[in-house]
């Protein structure tokens, strides 16, 4: 059976004080017990420091973004060698706001996959439409093309390690979820196309929902039997929030 996956997406929020206040609420409300992996991505700032604060608990640390290149004169960058280097296990790749704001395109965003697992990291690979390419009924052609991009570059083999994460644009911190049908059918057409690579690879890959999931609708969202759990962004600041989604994931098999 696959082992949820519930990650905190920080993003550009937090600050040292803040963050350990937040971690030491979680550390004590998680349970290490609960069947499920538990995530945090907390900016490249903060990473270190979070890893420390964590030492020798359950809960994970991932980061948001890593560079494509393996090292060099890249400046302002961050190797995938590095996040290992300072404790991080998961790395975002593809995330729509990355694509968005960033304009990372899926060769870049293969890139960035290839470079992760060359590292030694797990990457979370997010995918997703937006609300014109939902209503132009493009949704599949979409997400489909996001994930060949990177089997074109890196094989199928990459996805023995990484995660996926469907994250419909429309859904991304607007308070809109995507309803728990819509969900499944997506996740099991990515279940499906990589299934046409490697069945088993595909019966064993953690595939998560985000966009606007919260305490309120996780259960229904994680009861869908392809979820495999959450990419939580706005809910992951509260640690009371963030810790009914994880018990919403516990109870998920
Ligand atoms: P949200 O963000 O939960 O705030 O919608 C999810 C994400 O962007 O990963």
């Amino acid at each position: 059976m696959r082992r949820p996956i519930v990650a905190g997406n920080w993003k550009m929020h937090g600050s040292q004080a803040l963050n350990r206040a937040l971690l030491g609420e979680l550390e004590g409300q998680v349970k290490p017990e609960w069947p499920i992996d538990v995530v945090v991505f907390p900016p490249f700032v903060y990473l270190t420091d979070t890893v420390r604060t964590l030492e020798e608990g359950h809960i994970l640390v991932g980061a948001q973004d890593v560079c494509a290149e393996s090292g060099g004169a890249f400046t302002g960058q961050v190797s995938a060698s590095m996040l290992k280097d300072v404790g991080c296990t998961f790395v975002i790749v593809g995330h729509s706001e990355r694509r968005r704001w960033y304009h990372e395109d899926d060769s870049l965003v293969a890139r960035k996959f290839a470079a992760a697992v060359s590292g030694g990291l797990r990457p979370v690979l997010c995918v997703g439409e937006t609300l014109e390419e939902r209503e132009a009924n493009m949704t599949e052609a979409v997400v489909g093309r996001q994930v060949d991009a990177v089997i074109a570059l890196h094989g199928i083999s990459g996805f023995a390690e990484a995660v996926l994460a469907y994250e419909p644009v429309w859904a991304i911190g607007t308070g809109r979820t995507a309803s728990p049908e819509q969900v499944q059918a997506v996740h099991a057409f990515l279940r499906h196309r990589i299934s046409a690579h490697d069945a088993k690879i595909a019966a064993h890959l953690r595939i998560l929902y985000g966009g606007s999931v919260k305490a309120g609708n996780a259960a229904e969202l994680f009861a869908m039997p392809d979820v495999d759990g959450g990419l939580v962004g706005g809910a992951s600041l509260s640690a009371d929030e963030f810790r009914q989604i994880c018990a919403a994931a516990a109870v998920r098999h």
